[in-house]
């Protein structure tokens, strides 16, 4: 059975999410909402067993992690000591001739090597003028982010050669542009009735600063000692310039994050070992190894807070993109805060007798993005099947277990009915009674169902059951009275 799931185009998986329920456009039947999404029924299971996985590893397993849930309303001046007011822009450039808005840095690149004197444009970090033929030069940029302008020349291998002749518009190719201008990305909104000035507040751009302004609240009360961390899972608000495929980029998503408060000096340490725990992370999910690869942040890549930040990347129907980043911080947020705050959050380190401010190495991970990592590596034909299935590892998968009588007839419905009953109390499961087998195991196939139990002749003679397993086709009989027991071992194998 040829597994081919990896050149599908990103349609067809939207199209899944429609047809079965994860994932519908926002305000469908006003137009639309460009970028917003909703959950559907089978959408939002996926995504809270994403966020309770992501909780029991992070939090609920660790003895030196605790949660949180802060508002994602906060004092304006969070986001000034933060450094958002002043950083969080993305450079905006206004074609004058077709009137597209668009961030610079996506824009389609002009380059030129000033030794070999070849010319080549690089739209999203991959060759799309005619320099293409060079083989050798187009494998290198698909593996490099649009910073690849310090890349070595196609043609004469020349370090240093590489020089930017400018960005023209993505929408009509001209280059009748504005200069950049900083576009702050924290939506806006008032707190209260009163709409001046002094009520504006933002919506929180990350869910990062709920954590750094209660981190005496929680070191207060919670006992712990440095190394320690503080993790929540939350919406945040982001005014994106440019949005897209589908639910990786959009205006409002969710971020699980998790703080970890360390002594300065163990830097180094700390941020190799969440590197290695958050990679780890991706695998248990079910997603294969050779789609995931760990990328170091260039120097000029890293937030205006911190001094080195590794990305966790999954390999996308469109390219190699980010899914989570593990930053290390400094004591960046909470010097911040202790200054504009006037607020001692520094710690106590006993053993030295002296207080210190923590540093911090951050691990921030996006749900949607996570979701859409699951879905695509899930994803793939069988054509000789005749189907399509999403191979969702049973820890993620919105339903365990799908229940089917063969016939309404015979009481097989009523015996089907009865061990649905009993098993939906361990997990979740579905009963379908209708149409023919084939459709019926088919349809639980795309939604990513890892199992079906088929009450069929066999069970009213020797009270025996068939068990399928979704992407082996496996058909075995086990008794009824081991359905339980059998489900919960593969479930949580
Ligand atoms: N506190 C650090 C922080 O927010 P970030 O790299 O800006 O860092 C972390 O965001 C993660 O949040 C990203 O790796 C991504 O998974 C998710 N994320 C960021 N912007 C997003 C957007 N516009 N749409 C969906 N997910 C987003």
């Amino acid at each position: 059975m040829a597994k081919q799931n990896k050149q599908d185009p990103m349609d067809k998986m939207m199209s899944l999410c429609k047809r079965r329920g994860f994932i519908f456009q926002s305000s469908e039947i006003y137009g639309g909402m460009n970028s917003c999404w909703d959950y559907g029924p089978l959408g939002v299971e996926l995504k809270r067993n994403i966020k309770n996985f992501w909780w029991q590893h992070m939090i609920t397993s660790r003895n030196n992690v605790v949660g949180m849930d802060a508002g994602i309303m906060m004092h304006p001046k969070v986001w000034e000591a933060s450094g958002h007011v002043a950083n969080f822009n993305d450079p905006l450039v206004d074609c004058k001739d077709c009137k597209t808005r668009f961030r610079e840095d996506k824009a389609p690149h002009k380059f030129k090597c000033t030794k070999c004197i070849m010319k080549f444009d690089v739209e999203n970090g991959r060759i799309t003028g005619k320099a293409k033929y060079t083989k050798s030069f187009e494998s290198l940029v698909a593996n490099e982010p649009v910073t690849y302008h310090k890349s070595t020349c196609p043609r004469c291998n020349n370090e240093e050669a590489i020089e930017l002749e400018g960005i023209v518009c993505p929408n009509c190719g001209g280059n009748n542009l504005t200069d950049a201008k900083n576009f702050n990305l924290m939506f806006k909104t008032h707190y209260g009735p009163s709409e001046d000035s002094a009520a504006q507040i933002y919506l929180r751009p990350e869910t990062a600063q709920g954590i750094f302004v209660n981190f005496g609240n929680v070191e207060n009360t919670s006992r712990l000692k440095v190394p320690f961390g503080i993790g929540q899972i939350g919406k945040a608000f982001r005014n994106e310039i440019t949005t897209g495929n589908f639910i990786f980029r959009s205006r409002e998503f969710e971020q699980m994050e998790m703080e970890f408060f360390i002594h300065p000096d163990d830097n180094e340490k700390w941020y190799k070992f969440w590197i290695n725990e958050r990679f780890e992370f991706y695998k248990l999910l079910g997603i294969k190894e050779e789609n995931l690869r760990l990328r170091p942040h260039a120097e000029d890549e890293l937030a205006h807070y911190a001094r080195g930040c590794m990305d966790v990347e999954y390999k996308f129907y469109f390219g190699w993109s980010e899914l989570e980043g593990i930053a290390d911080r400094q004591t960046f947020d909470l010097d911040q805060h202790i200054k504009a705050s006037g607020k001692n959050l520094s710690y106590f380190d006993q053993e030295n007798n002296v207080h210190i401010v923590p540093a911090v190495i951050e691990t921030s991970a996006g749900v949607d993005r996570t979701l859409l990592t699951v879905l695509s590596d899930a994803y793939w034909e069988d054509e000789e099947n005749d189907r399509v299935v999403l191979s969702l590892h049973p820890r993620v998968a919105p339903i365990k277990v799908a229940v089917f009588p063969l016939m309404s007839k015979d009481g097989m419905p009523e015996i089907a009915e009865k061990i649905n009953n009993d098993l939906s109390k361990y997990m979740a499961t579905f009963y379908d009674k209708a149409g023919s087998i084939g459709r019926r195991y088919r349809r639980q196939d795309e939604a990513g169902t890892p199992f079906g139990i088929t009450v069929d002749t066999q069970t009213l003679e020797d009270g025996t059951v068939t068990l399928r397993d979704r992407d082996t086709l496996e058909q075995i009989r086990i008794p009824q009275d081991k359905i339980v027991s059998t489900l919960i071992e593969k479930v949580n194998a």
